[in-house]
Protein backbone atom coordinates (compact mmCIF):
# COMPACT_ATOMS: atom_id res chain seq x y z
CA UNK A 1 0.00 0.00 0.00
CA UNK A 2 1.40 3.31 -0.72
CA UNK A 3 2.02 6.00 2.13
CA UNK A 4 1.33 9.03 0.96
CA UNK A 5 3.99 12.02 1.35
CA UNK A 6 4.58 11.59 5.48
CA UNK A 7 5.21 14.36 7.33
CA UNK A 8 7.45 14.92 9.99
CA UNK A 9 10.81 14.44 8.48
CA UNK A 10 13.18 17.24 8.69
CA UNK A 11 15.62 17.64 6.23
CA UNK A 12 19.38 18.63 6.90
CA UNK A 13 20.00 22.45 6.14
CA UNK A 14 22.42 21.59 3.51
CA UNK A 15 19.60 19.91 1.68
CA UNK A 16 17.97 22.71 0.91
CA UNK A 17 20.66 25.17 1.61
CA UNK A 18 21.74 27.61 -1.84
CA UNK A 19 24.34 26.92 -4.34
CA UNK A 20 26.70 29.23 -3.03
CA UNK A 21 26.81 27.94 0.16
CA UNK A 22 27.07 24.20 -1.26
CA UNK A 23 29.47 25.22 -3.77
CA UNK A 24 31.54 27.45 -0.78
CA UNK A 25 31.66 23.63 1.43
CA UNK A 26 32.39 21.79 -1.39
CA UNK A 27 35.64 23.59 -2.02
CA UNK A 28 36.94 23.50 1.67
CA UNK A 29 36.07 20.11 1.63
CA UNK A 30 37.79 19.42 -1.42
CA UNK A 31 41.43 21.27 -0.36
CA UNK A 32 41.39 19.06 2.68
CA UNK A 33 40.30 16.30 0.43
CA UNK A 34 43.31 16.60 -2.30
CA UNK A 35 45.70 17.49 0.87
CA UNK A 36 45.12 14.55 3.05
CA UNK A 37 45.77 12.29 -0.41
CA UNK A 38 48.55 13.95 -1.33
CA UNK A 39 49.96 13.82 2.69
CA UNK A 40 48.64 10.25 3.20
CA UNK A 41 49.07 8.07 0.04
CA UNK A 42 52.40 7.62 -2.02
CA UNK A 43 50.32 6.40 -4.82
CA UNK A 44 48.08 10.25 -4.89
CA UNK A 45 50.91 12.00 -4.19
CA UNK A 46 53.36 10.44 -7.43
CA UNK A 47 50.44 10.68 -9.47
CA UNK A 48 50.03 14.51 -8.39
CA UNK A 49 53.85 15.73 -9.04
CA UNK A 50 53.76 13.73 -12.24
CA UNK A 51 51.11 16.36 -13.06
CA UNK A 52 52.56 19.08 -11.91
CA UNK A 53 49.87 20.08 -9.23
CA UNK A 54 49.98 20.74 -5.84
CA UNK A 55 47.08 20.69 -2.98
CA UNK A 56 47.70 24.53 -2.81
CA UNK A 57 47.01 25.13 -6.31
CA UNK A 58 43.18 23.67 -5.85
CA UNK A 59 41.77 27.67 -5.26
CA UNK A 60 38.82 26.98 -7.01
CA UNK A 61 36.30 23.60 -7.88
CA UNK A 62 37.27 24.21 -11.12
CA UNK A 63 40.70 23.81 -10.34
CA UNK A 64 39.78 19.73 -9.71
CA UNK A 65 40.01 19.78 -13.34
CA UNK A 66 43.71 19.67 -13.03
CA UNK A 67 43.67 16.73 -10.76
CA UNK A 68 44.41 13.31 -12.90
CA UNK A 69 41.78 10.87 -12.98
CA UNK A 70 41.64 7.75 -10.58
CA UNK A 71 40.30 4.18 -11.98
CA UNK A 72 39.56 1.07 -11.24
CA UNK A 73 43.44 -0.02 -12.02
CA UNK A 74 44.61 2.58 -9.42
CA UNK A 75 42.85 0.20 -6.87
CA UNK A 76 44.02 -2.76 -8.42
CA UNK A 77 47.76 -1.41 -8.54
CA UNK A 78 47.54 -0.40 -4.68
CA UNK A 79 45.81 -4.09 -3.99
CA UNK A 80 45.19 -4.20 -0.98
CA UNK A 81 45.48 -1.36 1.36
CA UNK A 82 48.13 0.22 -0.86
CA UNK A 83 45.67 3.55 -1.63
CA UNK A 84 44.63 4.09 2.42
CA UNK A 85 45.74 7.69 3.46
CA UNK A 86 45.35 6.40 7.86
CA UNK A 87 47.31 3.76 9.75
CA UNK A 88 45.38 0.15 9.42
CA UNK A 89 44.61 0.60 12.77
CA UNK A 90 42.30 3.41 12.27
CA UNK A 91 40.34 1.62 9.49
CA UNK A 92 37.21 -0.07 11.01
CA UNK A 93 35.75 -1.92 8.14
CA UNK A 94 37.00 -3.50 4.67
CA UNK A 95 34.74 -4.04 1.69
CA UNK A 96 35.37 -5.69 -1.66
CA UNK A 97 34.12 -6.13 -4.94
CA UNK A 98 34.81 -8.90 -7.54
CA UNK A 99 37.37 -7.45 -10.37
CA UNK A 100 38.73 -8.87 -13.82
CA UNK A 101 41.51 -11.38 -12.64
CA UNK A 102 40.40 -12.68 -9.14
CA UNK A 103 42.10 -9.66 -7.45
CA UNK A 104 39.11 -7.83 -6.24
CA UNK A 105 38.68 -3.85 -5.28
CA UNK A 106 39.24 -3.46 -2.15
CA UNK A 107 37.99 -0.26 0.10
CA UNK A 108 38.41 0.48 4.26
CA UNK A 109 36.24 2.91 6.34
CA UNK A 110 37.10 4.52 9.46
CA UNK A 111 34.60 5.18 12.21
CA UNK A 112 33.80 8.15 10.91
CA UNK A 113 33.42 7.17 7.33
CA UNK A 114 31.18 4.63 8.46
CA UNK A 115 28.95 7.23 10.43
CA UNK A 116 28.96 9.41 7.50
CA UNK A 117 27.41 6.73 5.17
CA UNK A 118 24.90 5.68 7.77
CA UNK A 119 24.05 9.53 7.51
CA UNK A 120 23.53 9.50 4.23
CA UNK A 121 21.73 5.81 3.61
CA UNK A 122 19.74 7.71 6.01
CA UNK A 123 19.13 10.74 4.46
CA UNK A 124 18.47 8.56 1.64
CA UNK A 125 15.90 6.93 3.16
CA UNK A 126 14.09 9.93 4.44
CA UNK A 127 14.23 10.81 0.71
CA UNK A 128 12.51 7.59 -0.47
CA UNK A 129 9.46 8.52 2.10
CA UNK A 130 10.29 6.62 5.20
CA UNK A 131 9.95 7.97 8.87
CA UNK A 132 12.21 6.52 12.02
CA UNK A 133 9.42 4.48 12.73
CA UNK A 134 9.25 2.03 9.82
CA UNK A 135 10.49 -1.36 9.54
CA UNK A 136 13.65 -1.84 7.14
CA UNK A 137 13.87 -5.31 5.32
CA UNK A 138 17.16 -5.57 3.81
CA UNK A 139 17.74 -8.16 0.86
CA UNK A 140 20.81 -6.95 -0.40
CA UNK A 141 23.85 -9.43 0.43
CA UNK A 142 25.78 -9.24 3.38
CA UNK A 143 29.16 -9.64 3.58
CA UNK A 144 31.71 -8.02 1.59
CA UNK A 145 28.90 -6.46 -0.83
CA UNK A 146 28.61 -3.13 0.21
CA UNK A 147 25.08 -3.60 -0.23
CA UNK A 148 23.68 -5.43 2.72
CA UNK A 149 25.92 -4.02 5.59
CA UNK A 150 25.76 -0.05 4.03
CA UNK A 151 21.92 0.11 4.00
CA UNK A 152 22.07 -1.53 7.27
CA UNK A 153 24.04 0.88 9.36
CA UNK A 154 21.75 3.54 7.59
CA UNK A 155 18.72 2.14 9.08
CA UNK A 156 19.48 1.54 11.92
CA UNK A 157 21.38 4.81 12.27
CA UNK A 158 17.69 7.02 11.13
CA UNK A 159 15.95 5.28 14.09
CA UNK A 160 14.25 2.56 11.98
CA UNK A 161 13.62 -1.44 13.13
CA UNK A 162 16.32 -4.08 10.70
CA UNK A 163 15.36 -7.18 9.41
CA UNK A 164 18.86 -8.21 8.31
CA UNK A 165 17.58 -10.78 5.71
CA UNK A 166 20.54 -10.67 3.10
CA UNK A 167 19.59 -12.01 -0.60
CA UNK A 168 18.44 -15.58 -1.38
CA UNK A 169 15.94 -18.16 -0.05
CA UNK A 170 13.19 -16.04 -2.07
CA UNK A 171 10.98 -18.36 -0.05
CA UNK A 172 11.45 -17.50 3.04
CA UNK A 173 11.88 -14.02 1.81
CA UNK A 174 7.97 -13.76 1.25
CA UNK A 175 7.05 -15.50 4.56
CA UNK A 176 8.97 -13.08 6.39
CA UNK A 177 7.59 -9.98 4.75
CA UNK A 178 4.33 -11.54 5.75
CA UNK A 179 5.05 -12.31 9.42
CA UNK A 180 6.83 -9.10 10.25
CA UNK A 181 5.07 -6.54 7.90
CA UNK A 182 7.96 -4.47 6.62
CA UNK A 183 7.22 -1.05 5.31
CA UNK A 184 10.15 -0.72 3.40
CA UNK A 185 12.09 -3.14 1.45
CA UNK A 186 16.19 -2.42 0.54
CA UNK A 187 17.00 -4.78 -2.93
CA UNK A 188 17.91 -5.56 -6.75
CA UNK A 189 15.45 -4.96 -8.89
CA UNK A 190 15.90 -7.85 -10.50
CA UNK A 191 15.37 -9.77 -7.04
CA UNK A 192 12.13 -7.72 -6.45
CA UNK A 193 10.18 -8.84 -9.46
CA UNK A 194 11.49 -12.34 -8.27
CA UNK A 195 9.88 -11.49 -5.04
CA UNK A 196 6.95 -10.89 -6.83
CA UNK A 197 6.73 -14.37 -8.75
CA UNK A 198 7.26 -16.08 -5.26
CA UNK A 199 4.52 -14.36 -3.37
CA UNK A 200 2.08 -15.08 -6.16
CA UNK A 201 3.31 -18.62 -6.59
CA UNK A 202 2.52 -18.71 -2.75
CA UNK A 203 -1.51 -17.43 -3.36
CA UNK A 204 -0.48 -14.40 -1.29
CA UNK A 205 -1.38 -10.93 -3.78
CA UNK A 206 1.77 -8.91 -3.01
CA UNK A 207 -0.08 -5.72 -3.28
CA UNK A 208 -1.67 -6.35 -0.34
CA UNK A 209 1.45 -6.66 1.65
CA UNK A 210 2.96 -4.26 4.57
CA UNK A 211 5.51 -3.17 1.94
CA UNK A 212 5.21 0.59 1.05
CA UNK A 213 8.14 1.61 -0.30
CA UNK A 214 11.12 0.14 -2.59
CA UNK A 215 15.02 1.12 -2.72
CA UNK A 216 16.29 -0.26 -5.56
CA UNK A 217 20.04 -0.06 -7.05
CA UNK A 218 23.20 -1.58 -7.97
CA UNK A 219 22.21 -2.69 -11.32
CA UNK A 220 20.59 -0.55 -13.83
CA UNK A 221 16.88 -0.96 -13.66
CA UNK A 222 14.20 1.25 -16.61
CA UNK A 223 11.05 3.48 -15.85
CA UNK A 224 8.86 0.10 -17.41
CA UNK A 225 10.85 -1.65 -14.56
CA UNK A 226 9.62 0.69 -11.97
CA UNK A 227 6.17 0.86 -13.39
CA UNK A 228 5.78 -2.93 -13.08
CA UNK A 229 7.04 -3.08 -9.61
CA UNK A 230 5.02 -0.06 -8.21
CA UNK A 231 1.84 -2.34 -9.88
CA UNK A 232 2.74 -5.30 -8.86
CA UNK A 233 3.34 -4.28 -5.29
CA UNK A 234 1.27 -1.12 -4.98
CA UNK A 235 4.00 0.75 -3.63
CA UNK A 236 6.76 4.00 -4.07
CA UNK A 237 10.16 2.15 -5.58
CA UNK A 238 13.12 4.65 -5.87
CA UNK A 239 16.91 4.45 -7.40
CA UNK A 240 19.63 4.52 -4.92
CA UNK A 241 22.97 4.44 -6.56
CA UNK A 242 26.36 4.09 -5.45
CA UNK A 243 29.81 1.88 -5.68
CA UNK A 244 32.09 0.61 -3.64
CA UNK A 245 35.25 2.72 -4.84
CA UNK A 246 33.32 5.81 -3.60
CA UNK A 247 30.98 4.77 -0.63
CA UNK A 248 29.13 1.88 -1.36
CA UNK A 249 24.80 2.48 -1.56
CA UNK A 250 24.21 6.10 -0.55
CA UNK A 251 26.07 8.32 -3.32
CA UNK A 252 22.40 9.31 -4.46
CA UNK A 253 18.83 8.85 -3.90
CA UNK A 254 15.65 9.73 -5.49
CA UNK A 255 12.76 11.64 -3.87
CA UNK A 256 9.73 10.21 -3.77
CA UNK A 257 8.10 13.22 -4.28
CA UNK A 258 9.17 14.01 -7.22
CA UNK A 259 11.06 10.73 -8.74
CA UNK A 260 12.44 12.73 -11.34
CA UNK A 261 16.42 11.35 -11.09
CA UNK A 262 18.78 11.02 -8.55
CA UNK A 263 19.95 13.81 -5.85
CA UNK A 264 23.56 13.24 -5.70
CA UNK A 265 24.49 14.60 -1.79
CA UNK A 266 27.16 16.65 -3.02
CA UNK A 267 28.15 17.85 0.69
CA UNK A 268 29.95 14.44 0.58
CA UNK A 269 30.73 14.10 -3.62
CA UNK A 270 31.99 16.34 -5.97
CA UNK A 271 30.15 15.18 -9.23
CA UNK A 272 31.46 15.70 -13.06
CA UNK A 273 30.54 14.31 -16.08
CA UNK A 274 33.37 14.05 -19.00
CA UNK A 275 33.37 12.64 -22.67
CA UNK A 276 34.37 9.44 -21.68
CA UNK A 277 36.99 9.32 -25.38
CA UNK A 278 38.25 12.80 -24.83
CA UNK A 279 38.45 12.76 -20.75
CA UNK A 280 36.70 16.58 -21.58
CA UNK A 281 34.80 17.94 -18.58
CA UNK A 282 31.22 18.85 -20.03
CA UNK A 283 28.33 21.09 -19.13
CA UNK A 284 25.36 20.00 -17.36
CA UNK A 285 22.90 18.34 -18.71
CA UNK A 286 24.86 16.99 -21.55
CA UNK A 287 25.56 13.09 -21.30
CA UNK A 288 28.76 11.17 -20.48
CA UNK A 289 30.95 9.52 -17.76
CA UNK A 290 30.01 10.26 -14.32
CA UNK A 291 33.33 10.88 -12.20
CA UNK A 292 33.40 11.22 -8.69
CA UNK A 293 35.46 13.34 -5.70
CA UNK A 294 35.31 12.20 -2.10
CA UNK A 295 34.80 15.45 -0.19
CA UNK A 296 35.18 13.87 3.44
CA UNK A 297 36.45 10.34 3.15
CA UNK A 298 39.43 9.22 5.30
CA UNK A 299 40.41 6.24 5.28
CA UNK A 300 39.77 5.97 1.27
CA UNK A 301 39.81 9.58 -0.33
CA UNK A 302 39.12 9.08 -3.99
CA UNK A 303 39.94 11.87 -6.75
CA UNK A 304 37.89 12.03 -10.00
CA UNK A 305 37.19 8.65 -9.88
CA UNK A 306 36.02 7.12 -13.61
CA UNK A 307 32.65 5.21 -12.42
CA UNK A 308 32.36 4.32 -16.34
CA UNK A 309 28.40 5.02 -15.50
CA UNK A 310 26.63 7.06 -18.06
CA UNK A 311 24.57 9.53 -17.21
CA UNK A 312 24.05 13.46 -16.66
CA UNK A 313 24.15 16.46 -14.29
CA UNK A 314 20.41 18.20 -13.72
CA UNK A 315 19.69 21.02 -11.39
CA UNK A 316 18.10 20.35 -7.95
CA UNK A 317 14.58 19.91 -7.72
CA UNK A 318 12.86 18.57 -4.44
CA UNK A 319 16.36 19.05 -2.93
CA UNK A 320 18.87 21.36 -3.74
CA UNK A 321 21.66 19.59 -4.66
CA UNK A 322 22.28 18.41 -8.09
CA UNK A 323 20.17 15.57 -9.78
CA UNK A 324 21.99 12.31 -11.88
CA UNK A 325 19.89 10.98 -14.40
CA UNK A 326 18.44 7.26 -14.02
CA UNK A 327 22.45 5.33 -14.81
CA UNK A 328 21.50 2.73 -18.01
CA UNK A 329 24.98 2.04 -19.36
CA UNK A 330 28.02 1.98 -18.78
CA UNK A 331 31.78 3.17 -20.93
CA UNK A 332 33.39 -0.10 -20.29
CA UNK A 333 32.31 -3.90 -21.03
CA UNK A 334 31.68 -4.78 -17.41
CA UNK A 335 27.71 -6.46 -17.27
CA UNK A 336 25.96 -6.11 -14.42
CA UNK A 337 23.87 -9.43 -14.02
CA UNK A 338 21.13 -10.02 -11.43
CA UNK A 339 23.17 -7.32 -9.71
CA UNK A 340 26.77 -9.41 -10.23
CA UNK A 341 29.61 -7.49 -11.54
CA UNK A 342 30.58 -10.01 -14.77
CA UNK A 343 33.61 -8.94 -16.91
CA UNK A 344 33.42 -10.53 -20.13
CA UNK A 345 37.71 -11.42 -19.11
CA UNK A 346 36.52 -13.94 -16.45
CA UNK A 347 34.01 -15.99 -19.13
CA UNK A 348 37.25 -15.61 -21.54
CA UNK A 349 39.32 -17.65 -19.31
CA UNK A 350 36.75 -20.20 -18.83
CA UNK A 351 36.60 -20.14 -22.34
CA UNK A 352 40.37 -20.42 -23.18
CA UNK A 353 40.39 -23.28 -20.71
CA UNK A 354 37.97 -25.54 -22.62
CA UNK A 355 40.44 -27.02 -25.58
CA UNK A 356 37.36 -27.82 -27.38
CA UNK A 357 36.64 -24.36 -27.46
CA UNK A 358 37.81 -21.53 -29.52
CA UNK A 359 38.69 -18.04 -28.59
CA UNK A 360 35.95 -16.72 -30.68
CA UNK A 361 33.12 -15.93 -28.29
CA UNK A 362 30.49 -12.96 -27.64
CA UNK A 363 28.08 -12.18 -25.06
CA UNK A 364 24.26 -12.06 -25.45
CA UNK A 365 22.16 -9.96 -23.16
CA UNK A 366 18.55 -10.84 -23.55
CA UNK A 367 15.51 -10.50 -21.47
CA UNK A 368 12.78 -13.66 -21.27
CA UNK A 369 9.40 -12.63 -19.46
CA UNK A 370 10.78 -9.90 -17.02
CA UNK A 371 14.44 -11.47 -15.89
CA UNK A 372 17.61 -10.28 -18.39
CA UNK A 373 19.35 -13.43 -19.58
CA UNK A 374 23.16 -14.01 -20.34
CA UNK A 375 24.14 -16.31 -23.06
CA UNK A 376 27.90 -17.26 -23.94
CA UNK A 377 28.10 -18.30 -27.52
CA UNK A 378 31.09 -19.53 -28.76
CA UNK A 379 32.59 -21.44 -31.07
CA UNK A 380 33.80 -25.24 -31.02
CA UNK A 381 37.37 -26.12 -32.89
CA UNK A 382 35.61 -29.29 -34.25
CA UNK A 383 33.98 -29.24 -37.48
CA UNK A 384 30.55 -28.71 -38.01
CA UNK A 385 29.44 -32.70 -38.67
CA UNK A 386 31.21 -33.36 -34.62
CA UNK A 387 28.83 -35.39 -32.50
CA UNK A 388 26.17 -33.73 -31.02
CA UNK A 389 26.49 -34.83 -27.50
CA UNK A 390 30.11 -33.85 -27.21
CA UNK A 391 28.60 -30.59 -28.55
CA UNK A 392 26.16 -30.78 -25.72
CA UNK A 393 28.72 -31.84 -22.85
CA UNK A 394 30.76 -29.18 -23.82
CA UNK A 395 28.33 -26.25 -23.25
CA UNK A 396 27.02 -27.69 -20.14
CA UNK A 397 30.33 -27.92 -18.42
CA UNK A 398 30.62 -24.14 -19.57
CA UNK A 399 27.76 -23.38 -18.03
CA UNK A 400 28.63 -25.10 -14.64
CA UNK A 401 31.95 -22.90 -14.44
CA UNK A 402 30.91 -19.93 -15.17
CA UNK A 403 28.36 -20.68 -12.39
CA UNK A 404 31.14 -21.76 -9.67
CA UNK A 405 33.79 -19.12 -10.70
CA UNK A 406 31.57 -15.95 -11.96
CA UNK A 407 28.60 -16.88 -9.75
CA UNK A 408 26.22 -16.49 -12.67
CA UNK A 409 23.83 -19.06 -14.24
CA UNK A 410 24.06 -18.20 -18.27
CA UNK A 411 23.12 -19.78 -21.45
CA UNK A 412 25.85 -21.47 -23.67
CA UNK A 413 25.01 -21.74 -27.54
CA UNK A 414 27.76 -23.61 -29.04
CA UNK A 415 28.03 -22.23 -32.56
CA UNK A 416 29.88 -23.85 -35.73
CA UNK A 417 33.71 -23.05 -36.41
CA UNK A 418 34.07 -19.55 -38.29
CA UNK A 419 30.51 -18.47 -37.82
CA UNK A 420 31.14 -15.56 -34.85
CA UNK A 421 32.40 -12.21 -36.45
CA UNK A 422 35.56 -11.37 -36.51
CA UNK A 423 36.57 -7.60 -35.39
CA UNK A 424 38.77 -5.66 -37.08
CA UNK A 425 40.37 -3.53 -33.95
CA UNK A 426 38.67 -3.76 -30.68
CA UNK A 427 36.52 -6.82 -30.47
CA UNK A 428 32.35 -6.17 -28.92
CA UNK A 429 32.53 -8.79 -26.34
CA UNK A 430 29.04 -7.78 -25.62
CA UNK A 431 25.79 -7.77 -27.71
CA UNK A 432 22.79 -5.97 -25.87
CA UNK A 433 19.59 -8.05 -27.39
CA UNK A 434 17.37 -6.22 -24.58
CA UNK A 435 14.17 -4.11 -25.00
CA UNK A 436 15.12 -0.26 -24.83
CA UNK A 437 12.44 1.47 -22.59
O1 LIG B 1 26.33 -1.86 -6.24
C1 LIG B 1 26.52 -0.37 -4.34
C2 LIG B 1 25.04 -0.37 -4.20
C3 LIG B 1 24.43 -1.32 -3.40
C4 LIG B 1 24.27 0.61 -4.82
C5 LIG B 1 23.05 -1.30 -3.24
C6 LIG B 1 22.89 0.66 -4.64
C7 LIG B 1 22.29 -0.31 -3.86
P1 LIG B 1 29.33 -1.99 -6.60
O2 LIG B 1 29.13 -3.45 -6.42
O3 LIG B 1 30.68 -1.42 -6.44
O4 LIG B 1 28.44 -1.19 -5.58
O5 LIG B 1 28.77 -1.68 -8.06
C8 LIG B 1 28.71 -0.34 -8.48
O6 LIG B 1 26.72 -0.73 -9.80
O7 LIG B 1 29.14 1.68 -10.83
C9 LIG B 1 26.82 1.07 -11.31
O8 LIG B 1 27.32 0.60 -12.56
C10 LIG B 1 25.91 0.02 -10.69
N1 LIG B 1 24.83 0.67 -9.95
C11 LIG B 1 24.75 0.91 -8.64
N2 LIG B 1 23.57 1.53 -8.35
C12 LIG B 1 22.91 1.67 -9.52
C13 LIG B 1 21.66 2.24 -9.91
C14 LIG B 1 27.05 -1.22 -5.49
N3 LIG B 1 20.82 2.77 -9.02
C15 LIG B 1 28.07 -0.24 -9.84
N4 LIG B 1 21.34 2.23 -11.22
C16 LIG B 1 27.94 1.18 -10.31
C17 LIG B 1 22.18 1.70 -12.14
C18 LIG B 1 23.72 1.13 -10.54
N5 LIG B 1 23.35 1.14 -11.84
Amino acid sequence: MKRGLSAGRVLDPIETASRDEISALQLSRLQWTVKHAYDNVPHYRAKLDAAGVRPEDIRALSDIARLPFTTKEDLRQNYPFGLFAVPREKVARIHASSGTTGKPTVVGYTRKDIDTWAQLIARSIRAAGGVPSDIVHVAYGYGLFTGGLGAHYGAEAYGCTVIPMSGGQTERQVKLISDFKPDIIMVTPSYMLALGDEFRRQGVDPRASSLKIAMHGAEPWSEAMRAEIEDTFDIDALDIYGLSEVLGPGVANECVESKDGLHLWEDHFYPEVIDPETGEVLPDGAHGELVLTSLTKEALPILRYRTRDLTRLMPGTARSMRRIERINGRSDDMIIFHGVNVFPSQIEELVLADKRLSPHYVLELGRKGKLDTLDVIVETRQPPEADPIAVDSCAKDLARHVKSMVGVSVGVRIADPGTIERSIGKAKRVIDLRPKD
